[in-house]
């Protein structure tokens, strides 16, 4: 590649113009997808403490949201229900006229253009905070899965154009599949939330749901933070079962997993800039130390450098406003 005072790598780092013509991974709104809280009652907008900038919506509002989704040109929306009503089958979450459907149905008539992406799973419907039904104190695999056949089928009832599992049952891939297309929705596409890891970092976030387990924990079903490997066989056996678009969760401190599903498998990755992800950055540019614009459009490429298509981010309106003024 030639030597130095020949070669002289700082040549194309001059400036602004050079940098930008040469540069390797770019962002765009339309890769961004932001997650919305679906909250119950009318005219709320309950803002999260531990996610500054961040609120759960009540569905009347959720038509004011879908427009500017539409305006910044955004990916996607993600829809997480957080209703008042649990149980131990998390019931609420697959009711036709639950808060889901109704969320969907508000944003297709303001904004019939903007892809809507709904989180399938049971934690944010039951009573124990669990991913699926307890049976003797553990998550009961093959018993959950009918039930999460039934909240997606609710969604795409409703108008959902992709449903995500975020359970992390096996199996459950292939039975929605077979759900939707023998309900009439072979159109309604999955992004499994493949390579789903037992994180910290979703701590946040189960302010924002409500959704934390009252007794033990997740590791029981998400994935052991040293493995790598065993995300491929996620993914692979995601995909066998018929999944469109697969996400690896978290993302920043598994960009070395984004990066290996990129290589080995041909379709859409996505991943997940999660809620502790960004607060961490919010936090700590609240204090000064850190330029938080900056940690923000950092991060999001190092995503895009790892080999992401899409992520799914609560900086996603901060982004593409920035991206529009740019
Ligand atoms: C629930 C779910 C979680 C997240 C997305 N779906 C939480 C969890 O598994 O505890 C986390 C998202 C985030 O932290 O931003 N299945």
């Amino acid at each position: 590649m030639g030597q130095f005072p020949k070669t002289r790598l700082r040549r194309l780092r001059r400036t602004e113009g050079i940098r930008r013509l040469v540069r390797e991974s770019r962002l765009a709104p339309e890769q961004l997808v932001y997650p919305i809280f679906v909250a119950p009652g009318r005219n709320a907008r309950q803002p999260i403490r531990s996610m500054p900038g961040i609120s759960r919506v009540s569905v009347d509002l959720l038509g004011e949201e879908a427009r500017i989704a539409e305006k910044l040109g955004l990916g996607g929306l993600l829809l997480f229900g957080v209703p008042d009503d649990k149980d131990a089958t998390g019931s609420s979450g697959r009711s036709p006229d639950g808060l889901i459907p109704r969320a969907i149905e508000s944003i297709k008539s303001a904004a019939p253009g903007v892809l809507v992406i709904t989180d399938v799973c049971l934690c944010d419907y039951t009573d124990h905070g669990h991913c699926g039904v307890l049976r003797n104190g553990e998550v009961d695999n093959d018993a959950t899965l009918p039930l999460l056949v039934e909240q997606a089928l609710s969604h795409a009832l409703a108008g959902a154009d992709v449903v995500a599992p975020s359970d992390m049952m096996d199996g459950r891939v292939a039975a929605i599949r077979q759900g939707l297309d023998e309900a009439g929705f072979p159109q309604t596409a999955i992004l499994s939330y493949a390579a789903k890891y037992a994180s910290a970092f979703y701590g946040p976030f189960r302010e924002a749901a409500q959704n934390a387990p009252k007794q033990g924990d997740r590791k029981g079903y998400q994935m052991d933070p040293a493995n790598a490997r065993e995300a491929l066989r996620e993914v692979a056996l995601d995909l066998d079962e018929g999944a469109d678009m697969v996400m690896v969760k978290p993302a920043i401190a598994y960009l070395d997993v984004v990066r290996q599903v990129r290589d080995r498998f041909d379709v859409p990755v996505l991943a997940y800039n999660v809620s502790g992800e960004y607060s961490m950055i919010q936090a700590a540019a609240a204090q000064g130390f850190i330029d938080g614009r900056r940690a923000m459009w950092e991060t999001l490429t190092s995503i895009r450098r790892a080999g992401a298509d899409a992520i799914v981010t609560y900086f996603a309106l901060e982004a593409a406003k920035a991206l529009a003024g740019s």
